[in-house]
């Protein structure tokens, strides 16, 4: 069986308000490795639920999800995009490395904690098992790189030891390939417009914390109008974004929507108040976001043809997932 070299293996959930860091920690980041890659974008229905999930904005969701990779320039054509439970060997293989991966690395994901809050026991088992799932996911495709935001470096070091643990257990040598992160660009984890300190997130309870792939340009200018800052002017120099968690985020933001860095934003605002950097970022970002929301309105508009495509993707991701199942059973001993 060949081992793929260069095969890259994301996903995003469909659990609604698709925001500005999904796109600068995740997807656009996706975009780029088309040239270099073979890449499997997914929609991880099946991760979605490990939380309760109306079943009719799931469905909605998820059509949006796939239309954000669409619309922001993924190729379903020569790429493959598609939903998870179109897919069952990422549930049956997630079986198999819930017997490889360890309770106490479960124990440490923090994520968990974070997401199961003071009631502990009142969590789903799936949201536990979240991580070999999602190792399941990868291992599927004996995918070697993995692009994520900062918040999923601790789920990816998982699946690096479930895949070794598995090779060692099963002395399968180099079957699984260790999974790499990609943590690229200036904007690895976007922070709340309204707490510097907090991740923007889709379920966060105020909608001026995040910029999200639905806002029409009007709403993205207000939201960062409105986002908090402190009385100082820009510094000149990294360093002096140090205690300034809200200004390091419109900075890091504005890096990464231009494409650039940290330091060459301040080159060019250091000095200069919030009152002119805020206009200028505001129009950075509806010229870079504006096209993509404008053409997922147009694709959404047509669900036939994104169920058609998850469809098609689905069936190209079956042709890769299935024989690496196969070869896994073998390997465990099932008959
Ligand atoms: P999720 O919405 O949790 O499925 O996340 C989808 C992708 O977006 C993952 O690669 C995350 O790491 C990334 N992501 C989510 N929130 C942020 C954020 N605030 N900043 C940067 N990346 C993020
Ligand atoms: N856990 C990821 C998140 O919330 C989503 C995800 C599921 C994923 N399976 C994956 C990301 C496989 C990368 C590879 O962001």
């Amino acid at each position: 069986m060949e081992k793929p070299t260069n095969r890259v293996f994301s996903g995003v959930q469909p659990t609604g308000n698709l925001h500005l860091g999904n796109y600068l920690g995740a997807i656009r980041n996706f975009v780029g490795l088309q040239d270099t890659h073979e890449c499997l974008y997914c929609v991880v229905d099946m991760h979605a639920i490990t939380v309760w999930q109306d079943p009719k904005e799931l469905t909605a969701n998820t059509r949006e999800v796939a239309a954000a990779y669409i619309a922001s320039g993924i190729n379903p054509e020569t790429h493959i995009i598609f939903n998870q439970s179109k897919v069952t060997a990422h549930a049956e293989l997630a079986w198999i490395l819930n017997c490889v991966a360890r309770i106490g690395w479960l124990n440490r994901m923090t994520q968990f904690k974070d997401k199961a809050g003071k009631d502990r026991e009142k969590a789903s088992v799936g949201l536990y098992a979240y991580p070999v799932l999602m190792a399941a996911d990868i291992l599927a495709y004996r995918a070697t790189h993995v692009p994520v935001g900062e918040d999923q470096k601790q789920h990816l070091e998982l699946a690096r030891d479930t895949a070794q643990k598995f090779n060692n257990d099963f002395e399968a040598e180099d079957f699984f390939p260790l999974p790499e992160p990609l943590i690229m660009g200036a904007a690895t984890r976007v922070m709340s417009l309204r707490d510097g300190t907090k991740k923007m997130s889709k379920s966060d309870p105020s909608a001026y914390s995040r910029i999200t792939l639905s806002d029409n340009a009007d709403e993205i200018a207000q939201k960062i109008r409105k986002a908090r800052t402190d009385p100082e002017p820009l510094p000149e120099v990294k360093d002096g974004l140090a205690e300034r968690p809200e200004a390091a985020n419109l900075v890091n933001i504005y890096a990464a929507l231009s494409d650039t860095t940290t330091e060459q934003v301040l080159k060019e605002f250091g000095g200069k108040m919030f009152s002119e950097f805020k206009p200028a970022l505001a129009d950075l970002a509806v010229d870079k976001l504006s096209p993509i929301t404008g053409e997922m309105k147009h694709l959404l508009a047509d669900p036939a043809y994104i169920d058609g495509e998850l469809e098609k993707g689905a069936e190209r991701a079956r042709a890769i997932a299935d024989p690496v199942l196969k070869r896994v059973k073998e390997i465990v001993g099932f008959i």
